[in-house]
Parts: structure tokens; sequence; C-alpha cells
């Protein structure tokens, strides 16, 4: 049987499940494809730290050089599993040179110089895999672009990063600031030692902007997507939340509207009942709609070594098969009409606005008055009285444009009867 060697670079928790993967299956995955796939050599940062499996159970060479790697004969399939945008662009740009597919789970690479790499690859007919990027394990990639290739999509909705929901999916259950749930999801192992990626919805930027570029034959940029991230909910947000029927989920959202792509990340309050209101932890969920299947869901584990490895595996594998059969089947965002992404002010969506402000007459009225100035109408309204003669005000509007609602926000914030800046979530239903 024809042997396929694999090139790992990177053995850090992904890369030591692809190890594992491959181990546990290799006689079914050699049934299956006709071909063995072997670890050829494996490039790690440093060889004294323990791994499970131990490099020396494998029996494959190791070195601390990349280069090793991408210029080995017998490797035909780099796996690219170090993460960050550096060595990790060069070593690509070298296997891609050297006519080797690449597999990733990189993300923020392929957001950041996706361009680069894809026409690289093209260049030298060699394809470039990336279905642990988005969603872990989950096979979205395929889905857009084999399951539905027949179908427009018209949108998706993604629960796309597990430590926001984690986060949120905490705060809401014991009532717990956004700080010290950070805190526990870091001891969990759920968030890292610097969140910013993930707290500040760069994470899922990076990942709707490819979802998108695939679901809508376009290319967006990271840059092009409206970003919030979990760091500017309140553990109250979400209790009032509850109180009007929803669940603040944070999700990444692209839609085409023909002559432009909407897309955005953000948290959003959705409705109680939505399939996506009942993803809890670190689980991610891709919601498709599409114009002849209409609605779809893809529910599961979104990280960690052995999850993301059946994505990338199944890549390794993939590319395998264009290896066996000669095909060149190139595995990129293909842009068949460029499309402007809608600027954020142009969005239309429901809010959710609360302030904190004096309990005394009038208030409401200016608050109404101002949001009527700027054609935003308001659909309920509650006001509590808190301590010190102070009050909170929750309002939901109907669907308005962002650019009013950030105008009439910037008026009422200078209100003197308003104490705290006004706290401003989308709605999605
Ligand atoms: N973790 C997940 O659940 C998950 C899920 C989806 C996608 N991803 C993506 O998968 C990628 C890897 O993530 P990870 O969690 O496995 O990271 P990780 O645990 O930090 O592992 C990174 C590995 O890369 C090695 N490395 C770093 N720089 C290197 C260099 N210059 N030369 C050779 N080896 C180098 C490290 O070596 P040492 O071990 O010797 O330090 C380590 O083995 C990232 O792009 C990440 O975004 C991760």
């Amino acid at each position: 049987m024809r042997r396929i060697g694999i090139g790992l670079i990177g053995f850090g928790t992904v890369g030591q499940g692809v190890a594992r993967l491959l181990s546990a299956n290799a006689e079914m995955i050699a049934a299956r494809l006709g071909a063995t796939v072997a670890l050829q050599r494996i490039a790690l940062r440093d060889p004294a730290r323990a791994r499970n499996p131990s490099v020396e159970s494998l029996g494959v060479p190791v070195t601390t050089d990349w280069r090793d790697v991408v210029d080995d004969r017998d490797v035909r399939v780099v796996c690219e599993v170090i993460g960050g945008l550096d060595p990790a662009r060069e070593l690509m740009m070298a296997a891609i040179r050297n006519g080797k597919h690449v597999v990733t789970a990189n993300k923020h690479l392929l957001a950041e110089h996706g361009d680069e790499i894809f026409s690289a690859a093209d260049n030298a007919g060699v394809e470039v895999h990336f279905e642990a990027a988005v969603a872990g394990g989950l096979p979205i990639i395929r889905t857009i672009r084999e399951g539905l290739v027949a179908d427009r999509i018209d949108a998706l909705w993604g629960i796309v990063n597990g430590t926001s929901n984690f986060i949120l999916t905490r705060m809401e259950q014991a009532g717990t600031a956004f700080a010290d749930v950070l805190r526990e999801a870091q001891a969990a192992g759920y968030a890292e030692a610097d969140p910013t990626l993930d707290i500040e919805g760069i994470d899922a930027a990076h990942k709707i902007a490819l979802l998108a570029s695939l679901a809508f034959a376009t290319r967006i940029r990271p840059g092009q997507v409206f970003t919030r991230g979990v760091s500017i909910v309140e553990a109250a947000d979400l209790a009032w939340a509850a109180r009007f029927g929803f669940r603040v989920k944070h999700l990444a959202i692209a839609k085409d509207h023909g002559d432009a792509i909407e897309v955005r990340v953000h948290p959003t309050l959705i409705p109680r009942e939505w399939l996506l209101a009942s993803v809890s932890g670190v689980l991610n969920a891709v919601y498709i709609r599409s114009r002849a299947l209409g609605p779809s869901l893809y529910y599961g584990h979104g990280a960690g070594g052995d999850a993301t490895a059946v994505a990338l595996l199944g890549d390794i594998i993939d590319a395998c098969r264009s290896l066996l059969a000669f095909r060149h089947a190139p595995a990129r965002p293909t842009e068949v009409a460029p499309r402007p992404v809608r600027e954020m002010g142009d969005v239309e969506c429901r809010y959710y606005l609360r302030l904190a402000c004096s309990d005394q007459p009038g208030v409401l009225a200016r608050v109404a008055g101002a949001l009527a100035a700027h054609d935003i109408s308001i659909a309920e309204v509650v006001q509590e009285r808190a301590a010190d003669g102070q009050a909170t005000l929750v309002l939901l509007t109907h669907r308005a444009r962002e650019r009013n609602m950030q105008a009439a926000r910037g008026e009422i914030d200078r209100f003197d009867v308003v104490s705290q800046p006004a706290r401003l979530l989308r709605i999605e239903e």
C-alpha cells in the first residue's frame, strides 16, 4: 500500500491531538483511503517538554527547525499547528513553494494573509485546507463548500468563540461579574493568559471573515467586520435580557443583501426559544439560512485537541486523496464578484438600552424624545427604582438604523439626569 508522509509543525494541544487520532485510527484510515498516512517528521520548540503521546513512542524524527519539515522530500502534506502570524506565514509559504499541500487551524493567519497564501498555492498547484480554523471539529467549511455548494446562502449566525460563550453562560448561571468569570475560565483552561483575541471579539471576527468569504463568494477582511467583544457585557444586562425573554450570546453575523454584505460580531440579545440560545459553555454552533434548504444548524465542540484533530486529519486525508488522484481541487474562497461590506451605520436591528438615571419626573420623556428625534421608536420599557434617588431604565426599541442609534445615544449620554454612559446591545430575531 502506498505511504504518504505528513509533516507536523507544532506539537501542542492540537498537534498532539492529531498524533493521537492518527495512531488510534491508522488502520481504518488506510482502509478508507487506500494508502497509509504516516507522520514523517515533527517540529516543536522544546524537545524536553512532556507530551501525550510522547515523541519517543511515535518513533518519528523530531526537530526544532520547521525548515527540516518543509524541506523533507518525503513530506507530502504539511500540517501547521503552531498558531500566530510568524513564523506560521513564512513556513506555509515555504511549504507551498516546495510543492506540499498544507493543512492549518490558523484562522488568524488566513484572515490576515489569506490572499497571499491562497494565490501562492494556486500558482504552485497545491491545496490549502483550513476546516479546523473555524469552529474546531465542526465540519462547517466542508458544509459550505460541499454540502451547500448548490444552494444560495442568505445569512449565517455563529457562536464561534468558546471562551466568550463560556463566559456569558457562567455570568448568566451564577450572576457573576465578567472579571471573575474570566479568571474562572483561565483557571479551567478555557481562556488564554492573554484573552484579548477572544474577549474583544477579534477571534470571532477572523472566523466570520472566513465563513462569509466562502458563503458569499467574495472576500471579506477582518478589518471590515464591526467587532465588539463580551467584555462590554455586565451581569445585569443578562438578567434584564431574561426579563424581556432574551438571552445574550456573542454572535458572529453575516448577511448577503445582494448589493452589499453585512458582517458583524457583538454580544446580541436573541429570543430564548431560538436554537442558538441553548448553546451553552464552550460549545459552538453555526446556524445557516440558505434558500432551498432553509435553516440548518451545526453544533458541537469548537475547540480542544481531540475535536480539532478530527477536522485537521480530515483535511490531511483530503489532501492525500488529491495526491492519489493527482487532482487539484482548490480549497480557497473563490471571489465571484467583489461586493462592498455595508457600513455599520447603515445596518438595521432592534436595540437594548440600559440607563442609570435620576429618579425624577420627565427623564423617560427626554430619553423618548431623543430617540424619536432620530426616528427610533420604543417597543418596551421598564423602569426600576435603585438606591440614592437613582433609577434603572431599560428600553427595547423597534428596528432602527445604527447611525441613528449612535447619535441618539450620544445625546442621551450628555443628559445631566443620566449618570453613566448608556449600555447598548443589539437584538437579533
Ligand atoms: N487549542 C484549540 O482548541 C484550537 C482549536 C482550533 C484551532 N486552534 C488553532 O490551532 C493552532 C495551534 O493551537 P494549540 O492550542 O495547539 O497551540 P499550543 O498548544 O500553544 O501549541 C503550539 C505548538 O507549536 C510549537 N511551536 C511554537 N512555535 C514554534 C516554532 N517556531 N517552531 C516549531 N514549533 C513551534 C510549540 O512548541 P512547544 O510545545 O515546544 O512550545 C507547541 O508545540 C492555533 O492556530 C490555534 O488557533 C486551536
